[in-house]
């Protein structure tokens, strides 16, 4: 398991390289939009998903995006509906892919949920500490996603995958994060982050 995640961690590393800043090949987000045209299908016109089981993309760190691209065309990370949609895109198209969908602004309509589970959320995620992972404003960091604002359906259900080890994961620490979660705890925590602002 621990050679498993070390091959996943080199590979990740070769794609990463690249769209760092200085080297050869910059990521191109106009070429990335190109590309991203088949994607809003799903994720939403500019990556501002409409859809609860389908997570936006919009605002996402680069690196998270190139990494769950790189996941599913790996086979690591597996969704009937999306795995197809991986499977033949470049390291260079990941790269674009994500610069573009980084720069897009997660546009949300007015908050709706219900308030006292979101109350609870906010209270289980100081406690449990989601920040130190995923940034102070809750918008991701590096390989780690952003959660505000994401869908409720989606969120959710990924972090159901994450207690059951079901939802791949890299290194093992959101796994981790996830074991103590109740479904109440789940549920809170889910409308909590769908409706940060
Ligand atoms: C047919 C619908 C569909 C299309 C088209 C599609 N996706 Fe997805 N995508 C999904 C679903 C569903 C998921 C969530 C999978 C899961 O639950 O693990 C997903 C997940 C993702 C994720 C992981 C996001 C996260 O927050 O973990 C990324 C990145 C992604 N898609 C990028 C793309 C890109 C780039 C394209 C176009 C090249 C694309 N998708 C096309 C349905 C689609
Ligand atoms: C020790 C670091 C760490 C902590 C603490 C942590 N996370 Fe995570 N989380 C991650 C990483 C890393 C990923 C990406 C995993 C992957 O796909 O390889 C992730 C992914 C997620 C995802 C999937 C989102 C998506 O778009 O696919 C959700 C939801 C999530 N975390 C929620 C939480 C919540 C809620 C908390 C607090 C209870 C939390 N995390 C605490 C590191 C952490």
């Amino acid at each position: 398991m621990i050679y498993v995640h070390r091959l996943i961690a080199r590979a990740a590393a070769a794609v990463l390289a690249v769209a760092l800043p200085g080297v050869a090949i910059a990521a191109d987000a106009a070429a990335g939009m190109q590309k991203a045209q088949v994607c809003i299908a799903c994720h939403g016109p500019e990556g501002v998903s409409a859809t609860p089981a389908i997570p936006s993309l919009a605002g996402q760190p680069a690196q998270f995006i190139a990494t769950q691209l790189l996941m599913f065309r790996e086979g690591k990370r597996k969704d009937p509906q999306m795995s197809p949609f991986a499977a033949n895109l470049t390291n260079t198209d990941l790269n674009n892919i994500a610069a573009y969908f980084t720069a897009q602004k997660l546009t949300l309509p007015a908050v709706t949920a219900d308030a006292a589970a979101a109350q609870t959320g906010a209270n289980l995620a100081r406690q449990l500490n989601c920040v130190q992972c995923h940034g102070p404003a809750l918008l991701g960091q590096q390989h780690i996603p952003r959660l505000a604002g994401q869908q409720r359906e989606y969120l959710r259900t990924q972090l159901r995958g994450f207690k059951a080890s079901t939802r791949f994961d890299m290194d093992g620490q959101m796994t981790s994060a996830a074991q103590p979660l109740s479904d109440a705890d789940i549920e809170s925590l889910a409308a909590y982050l769908a409706n940060l602002r």
